[in-house]
């Protein structure tokens, strides 16, 4: 039996639904019962009435669908898919900078770990950090972390008073204003989209015609008719990219983009998650708990 019919017949025998991220593997995207970005996951897993979520993504995400449906069996895969991002705040970190800013909201990129949630007043994603921003009371200062690209991009948008976390993605940080003006030359009259995490989603940001989540991407690339477009994020979005628009051509604007920990997952990990049910993603229910207010209010705006 392939590797595939193994997980399909597992995935029934489990009652499990497999989740995957925009950036997994295109043969690990090909058997997911859901694609999608973070906040698209988080609500699916927040609905399903499936007994186990097997998450191909990365912590995080697993430690969210976890919070949000607290009575499932949340499988990693493999526990190496960590994050740079989420790894830049601790609980600790934030406790002593909330203290220097009494009265300030606390708005955490879904990006953190389940602790750095439970100390936070909402989460976002990058699809809805600004809905987000907007809604909380215009008197409110806002302690944003822990992407200072993205919190500065939502700084700009919204035009609140947002202190920054300086901190970034290691995988995103990297494509600088040099690297877009490099492929603008190469490739002239492409349309640049960028993810808000890039290093030249903000500084740059006049020149990139679109800063967009994962989805947000997708259905640009969906609805476009340029000849070409250029992608600045993760190259494993290119795989649906190709799929939902064989007419346009996407070029990575860097096709050294890749998220190691996004690429940890494999379907053999699959596989042996979904028989051995490994590995097990468990938050404290005192956590879970005090986590559960923000990542609500990001799954509602
Ligand atoms: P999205 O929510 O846009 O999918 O982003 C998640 C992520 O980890 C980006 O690096
Ligand atoms: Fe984390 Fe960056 Fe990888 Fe996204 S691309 S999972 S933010 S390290």
């Amino acid at each position: 039996m392939s590797l595939e019919a193994e997980i399909r017949a597992l995935k029934e025998s489990r009652n499990a639904v497999l989740l995957a991220h925009n950036y997994q593997r295109p043969e690990v995207q090909d058997i997911a019962d859901f694609v999608g970005d973070s906040l698209y996951l988080s609500r699916q897993a927040r609905e399903t009435d499936r007994e186990t979520i097997v998450f191909a993504g990365v912590r995080f995400m697993a430690e969210t669908a976890k919070i949000l449906n607290p009575t499932r069996t949340v499988l990693l895969p493999d526990l190496k898919a960590g994050c740079g991002l989420a790894d830049s705040i601790t609980a600790e970190q934030l406790r002593t900078w909330k203290a220097a800013h009494p009265g300030a909201a606390v708005v955490a990129y879904i990006n953190t770990s389940a602790e750095v949630k439970a100390e936070s007043d909402y989460c976002c994603t990058s699809s809805n950090a600004v809905q987000v921003v907007n809604g909380i009371p215009a008197d409110r200062e806002i302690l944003f972390l822990p992407d200072m690209f993205l919190g500065e991009y939502v700084r700009r948008r919204t035009g609140r008073t947002i202190h920054l976390w300086v901190g970034d993605c290691p995988v995103h940080a990297r494509l600088r204003p040099e690297d877009l003006d490099r492929a603008r030359l190469q490739h002239p009259g492409a349309p640049v989209i960028a993810h808000p995490e890039c290093g030249c989603s903000t500084q740059a940001m006049e020149s990139v015609d679109r800063v967009l989540s994962t989805d947000g991407m997708l259905r640009f690339a969906e609805e476009t008719h340029a000849p070409e477009v250029l992608v600045a994020t993760e190259v494993g979005i290119l795989h649906r990219m190709h799929r939902l628009n064989p007419t346009t051509r996407f070029t990575p604007l860097d096709a050294g983009t890749v998220c190691p920990y996004m690429k940890e997952i494999d379907l053999a990990d699959i596989r042996d998650a979904l028989e051995f049910r490994r590995y097990v993603i468990d938050v404290p229910p005192e956590t879970a708990a005090r986590a559960r207010t923000a990542l609500e209010r990001m799954v509602a705006a």
